[in-house]
């Protein structure tokens, strides 16, 4: 690719600004500065400020999300975004780095960002069936019959005409458990569990497929690379 089209493709500068930062001598491709935009390059092989391009081949994070951030991209809710807890440059990535799905800004737990949209799209899709595994707690009893009626696929959520796909409740006690989803309406474990009279206290995402918070060893606001194949794999 154009050296300028890199410096805009991972974030550092726009197009234009491009040949200031080349001028300066700040990029290097094999070893020797690359002083033109037009130069064809290969980012497996530049380094910017001494340091190699990162996830030149596509940025797939795990994050902890913490308590209180929202997943947006803006911060009109006045509250911090998972984006303030990335590097800076990565924000200007173009194509973007989006979160797959989200998560509430009082939900906490394991959160994928990527800039890759097949990816994004792959896992987002109603047809890709991935397990999804919260820990919730209750301000009220969740009742006995919550178990099979949320496993039977016919459950219905208010306003909505399709039913849930079935989801496995497993009670730890009467107002704490865990709930694992096959998809991600929105505010779904929330809107479940009030439709049984159980509103949420405290909601925290688990796993996504077999990748869990705990195996990545993440204190909140932590983040840490991925394999997609990972997930892909799992289709
Ligand atoms: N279900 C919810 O209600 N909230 C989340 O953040 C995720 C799933």
């Amino acid at each position: 690719m154009r050296a300028d089209a890199l410096l805009s493709r991972f974030g550092y500068c726009s197009r234009r600004e491009a040949s200031l930062w080349l001028r300066a001598g700040r990029v290097l491709f094999r070893g020797s500065a690359v002083t033109t935009s037009s130069v064809q390059v290969d980012p497996h092989e530049v380094t910017v400020d001494g340091a190699a391009v990162p996830f030149v081949d596509g940025l797939y994070v795990a994050l902890h999300k913490p308590l209180g951030y929202t997943c947006s991209h803006s911060q009109d809710e006045g509250a911090p975004t998972v984006y303030d807890l990335l590097p800076s440059e990565w924000l200007r990535r173009n194509p973007s780095v989006q979160s797959v799905g989200r998560l509430d800004k009082e939900t906490s737990g394991l959160l994928l960002l990527t800039d890759d949209g097949y990816f994004l799209h792959s896992l987002t899709s109603p047809r890709h069936h991935i397990d999804k595994k919260y820990e919730y707690t209750t301000t009220a009893d969740v009742p006995d019959e919550a178990e099979e009626l949320f496993s039977s696929g016919s459950f219905l959520l208010k306003g909505e005409k399709i039913p849930c796909a079935p989801a496995t409740l497993e009670r730890l006690s009467p107002r704490h458990g865990y709930l694992t989803l096959h998809e991600g309406r929105y505010h779904q474990v929330r809107r479940m569990l009030a439709a049984v009279g159980a509103p949420v206290d405290s909601l925290h995402r688990l796993s996504i497929g077999s990748v869990s918070l705990d195996s990545l060893h993440l204190s909140p606001g932590e983040w840490i690379p991925f394999n997609p194949r990972l997930f892909t794999d799992e289709k």
